[in-house]
Parts: structure tokens; sequence; C-alpha cells
């Protein structure tokens, strides 16, 4: 049976398997998707079994998705201009590294009708996928990309990295943590949400009625980040739509077909 795998650590949270197995089964191809905990100097094992067909694809997800660059032959355009790979497959005999998460977050916005365009967009957070978010953005032609993180340097180092491509420099600040700058959408790309306590200390008591609330967690729905966004009035929406397109997009890329997103797919993700 074909083999398909999701790697990170932690692991044990991922629902791609849920996701991945179910398409598997509706579309009748014989395979199976299992989770993977590695440790950072199992990785070069892992793509050894990919390129010897024993695993036929991989995801790939936090604290990878950047580390699993160097075993790789090849990167799609998306992977290098966001230095950041989530979906493995082998082409020729060569290792390709793609990222689907740029067009996961694309699609899953386009879902919520909410124009980015020239819009001012604030994102918490500077980890692995937030490159990902920031190349989809500029796609979309927000008008400003302003990035605070609690660990400030590596907000800056993802300024940086962005100085260098096509992302137009002057479109991205960085700013202090616990700073609320003027904005039209805040996304939350921290960690801080995925436990139902979690609180992030920040005031968004000054921020106005229109603003749009974006939480890539989706797992508790409604985070206490997007709870403060519904009580100031705004538009809010989880990471579901995100997670369940970038990984359409992967289930495509090695079945080639575009797996069936419906009610029953988001219900799958409803723990
Ligand atoms: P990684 O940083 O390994 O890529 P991640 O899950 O992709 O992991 O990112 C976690 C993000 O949540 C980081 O931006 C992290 O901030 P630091 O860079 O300062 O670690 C952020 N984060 C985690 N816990 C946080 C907290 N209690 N308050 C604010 N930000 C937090």
């Amino acid at each position: 049976m074909k083999k398909y795998l999701v790697i990170g650590n932690p692991i044990s949270h991922s629902m791609s398997p849920e996701l991945h197995n179910y398409w598997l089964k509706e579309n009748k191809i014989l395979g199976v998707y299992e989770r993977q905990k590695l440790k950072i100097n199992e990785l070069e094992k892992l793509v050894l079994k990919i390129k010897n067909k024993k695993v036929i694809g991989a995801n790939v997800t936090v604290p990878f998705k950047k580390k699993i660059i160097p075993y790789l032959d090849k990167l799609t355009p998306e992977a290098q201009n966001t230095q950041s790979v989530n979906t493995i497959f082998l082409d020729n005999d060569r290792l390709i590294g793609h990222n689907t998460d740029i067009s996961g977050f694309e699609k899953a916005i386009k879902d919520t009708k909410y124009n980015l365009a020239k819009k001012k967009i604030l994102i918490l957070g500077a980890g692995g996928v937030v490159s990902s978010i920031i190349f989809a953005l500029h796609k979309m032609k927000v008008f400003s990309v302003t990035l605070s993180n609690r660990t400030k340097t590596k907000a800056e180092n993802l300024k940086s990295f962005f100085n260098n491509t096509i992302v137009n420099r002057n479109k991205i600040t960085v700013i202090d943590w616990g700073e609320i700058p003027n904005f039209d959408m805040v996304i939350n790309a921290t960690s801080v949400g995925l436990k139902n306590n979690d609180k992030l200390n920040l005031d968004f008591s000054k921020i106005e009625k229109e603003n749009f609330f974006y939480d890539v967690i989706y797992n508790p729905e409604e985070t206490n980040f997007l709870k403060s966004g519904k009580k100031f009035g705004c538009k809010i929406e989880n990471g579901k739509k995100m997670f369940i397109y970038q990984a359409a997009e992967a289930f495509k890329i090695w079945h080639g077909i575009y797996p069936k997103i419906n009610h029953k797919v988001i219900g799958l993700l409803n723990k």
C-alpha cells in the first residue's frame, strides 16, 4: 500500500491524516497517510525513504519547514520564495519541495470575500508559516505588512529575507511586541490560542469596527484572540479553510485529483 506521511515535532495534534485518509478512501486510492514524529537528525533517513519509494509523499510541519530544505534536490518557486516547504514529492527521481500554505491562505481569504487589496495588515508572530502568509499577502496586493513578534529579531530576519525578493521591502515594517498600530486586518500566527486558556497580552481596545481578525489556529475554533475581535464587532475567521486548502493542494500533487471540499470534510476537523 502506498504510504504518505506528515512529519513534525510535536505531531500528535496534526489533523492531516483525517483529511488525507478520508480523501484516499473517497477516491478509491489504495494508500495510507500517517503522522510521524521526527528528530532533526532523522530528516535525512526520511528523505531517503521517499527517494526509495518506501514513502510516496510527505507533508512537513513545525519545526521542519525550513530545516528540510538542504535535503531536497529542488524547490518550486513557491518554496524558494518563502524558504518554506510543506509538501514533498518525487519527480523523475528528484526530490521536490513545494509550498501549498501560500495558496491555502489565498483561497481561504477568497472564500471570506474580504478584499485584501490596499489593506494594512498586522501579523502577530514570526514562526514557520509567516513567510507563506507574507508572500500570499503580497500576491493579493496589500498596502503594507507590519510584523510584531515577541522575539523581535525573528521578525527582523523575516523582513531582511524579503528585502532580497520580489516583495517590496518598503512595505514591511517591524514593531515592538505589544504595540498596536492602525490596521485593517490582524492575523494571529503565534501558537498562543492552541490551549483554550491561552491569551495574547495585547490591547485591541482602540481599533475601529470594520477590522478583520484572522487566526491561523483552527482548533479550538474560536480562540480568545477571535473572541476579542468579535467583542469589538469585527469580522472573524479561523484557520480551518487554510488548513483544508493546503491539504487539498498536496493531495492534487500526489494523486492528480483535486479532492472535494464540502461540509463533511470541514466536519472532520471538528474535534
Ligand atoms: P517556530 O517559532 O519554531 O517556527 P511556530 O509554532 O511556527 O514555531 O511559531 C510560534 C510563534 O508563536 C512564534 O512567533 C512565537 O514567538 P517567539 O518567536 O518569540 O518564540 C510565538 N509565541 C509562542 N508563545 C508566545 C507567547 N506566549 N507570547 C507571544 N508569542 C508567542
